[in-house]
């Protein structure tokens, strides 16, 4: 069976960039964007140029050193955004301008106080003076997520007759329940005219924490982009994380889709970000976050020492930890105290493991966590080393 290529549209730079404290300046945004690069995502949304001069410059450079991903920049459906995108774009090899507009009744109403007419009027114009600077145009339908899916197609119909080559089905709000828009990217798929000419595209907000359930069922229903951010930071509860959906990709799909991400990379990419935007990131967060591949409870520890895999599907090396590790806690057991103490050259018998093991669970009641000094400490003060 052949395999569908998921490309992997990053928006760490722009959606997550705009987290509140966040904010990066330009060599660090090059830092990323390099790394990015190559970590192997497909697209790199470097801003959003027309927000501040800031901004533009930041795109500008990283269009000038990006070696492999498109380079995108966001823009309302508005002409100076676009011209000003376009602008900031014209040194990267591959550009492309992503433009939109909100489609929900919600948004048309409140926002624009339009019609769905003018909406779609709109649209088609931003997608066609996009088209006059450059070939590769993302159309985003905001709060898509809410939008009616029969408007939703017509919108979408339009913009691909006026030459989109991505239809970003956004959920800006986190609404949706992946049954929900895994249906709504299976009627574009079957309802907008001349799909074969553009990719659908997912972009999923995490306010009830589905964005990265959210996107995966937009692929089995036939979206073939993903937008995510590193360690799926974004706006409120943030994005899609890449380093979920990539996992998930690989690991649970990987028969029928692939990716062309560096997996043992991700960790690295991961603690880059959040130094860099000081986001510390929850420990644990699935695939980077610190107790990813950590055991602390006794029964646990004991299955991973017998055979990792008891209690792990992913194998640390794949996402670029070195090995799993076994926490020393008073939940921890003897099996536990014996694989530590090995590490570190006591390779104890089983009576020298008896007494440590009281030793060590009277530290550990006192102590949160036993630590490699501390265990030595304690070792050497009642063994010699044989290993
Ligand atoms: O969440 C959203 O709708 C967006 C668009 C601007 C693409 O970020
Ligand atoms: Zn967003």
């Amino acid at each position: 069976m052949s395999k569908d290529k998921i490309f992997i549209f990053d928006t760490t730079l722009r959606d997550g960039e705009q987290v509140p404290g966040c904010k990066l300046n330009q060599d660090q945004k090059i830092v990323i964007a390099r790394q990015l690069d190559a970590l192997g995502v497909d697209v790199i949304e470097a801003g959003f140029p027309i927000s501040s001069p800031g901004d533009f410059k930041a795109v500008e450079a990283i269009a000038r050193v990006v070696k492999n991903a498109t380079v995108c920049g966001l823009s309302r459906s508005v002409e100076k955004d676009i011209k000003c995108a376009a602008d900031a774009l014209r040194h990267a090899k591959r550009p492309r301008i992503h433009t939109g507009i909100g489609t929900s009744d919600m948004h048309i109403k409140y926002k624009f106080n339009s019609t769905r007419e003018k909406i779609i009027e709109r649209a088609v114009a931003a997608v066609k003076y996009a088209k006059t600077f450059v070939e590769d145009v993302e159309f985003y339908a905001e709060d898509a997520g809410r939008t009616d899916n029969v408007f939703l197609a017509q919108i979408c119909s339009a913009v691909v007759k006026a030459g989109a080559t991505v239809l970003n089905i956004p959920d800006t709000t986190g609404y949706c329940l992946p049954s929900e828009y895994g249906e709504k990217i299976a009627f574009l798929r079957d309802n907008v005219v001349g799909i074969d000419k553009a990719i659908l595209s997912t972009h999923c907000h995490n306010d009830l924490g589905l964005a990265t359930a959210n996107a995966i069922s937009g692929v089995i229903h036939g979206a073939r982009q993903i937008e995510c951010t590193i360690n799926g930071i974004g706006e409120r509860a943030g994005n899609t994380a890449l380093e979920e959906v990539v996992m998930i990709l690989q690991h649970r799909m990987g028969q029928a889709y692939f990716t062309d991400i560096e997996s043992k990379q991700l960790n690295r990419m991961s603690r880059a970000v959040s130094d860099m935007m000081c986001m510390p990131v929850q420990p644990n967060k699935a695939i980077v976050g610190d107790n990813a591949f950590a055991h602390s409870s006794g029964i646990h520890q004991d299955g991973v020492i017998k055979n990792r895999e008891n209690y792990e599907i992913i194998d640390p090396i794949s996402v670029g930890v070195d090995h799993s590790s076994i926490i020393l806690t008073a939940r921890s057991g003897r099996a536990a105290l014996a694989f530590r103490a090995k590490e570190i050259g006591f390779n104890l018998f089983k009576d020298e493991l008896d007494v440590a093991y009281n030793a060590f669970i009277d530290l550990a009641d006192r102590k949160k966590e036993v630590n490699e000094r501390d265990l030595k400490k304690m070792l050497s003060s009642m063994f010699k080393v044989h290993a």
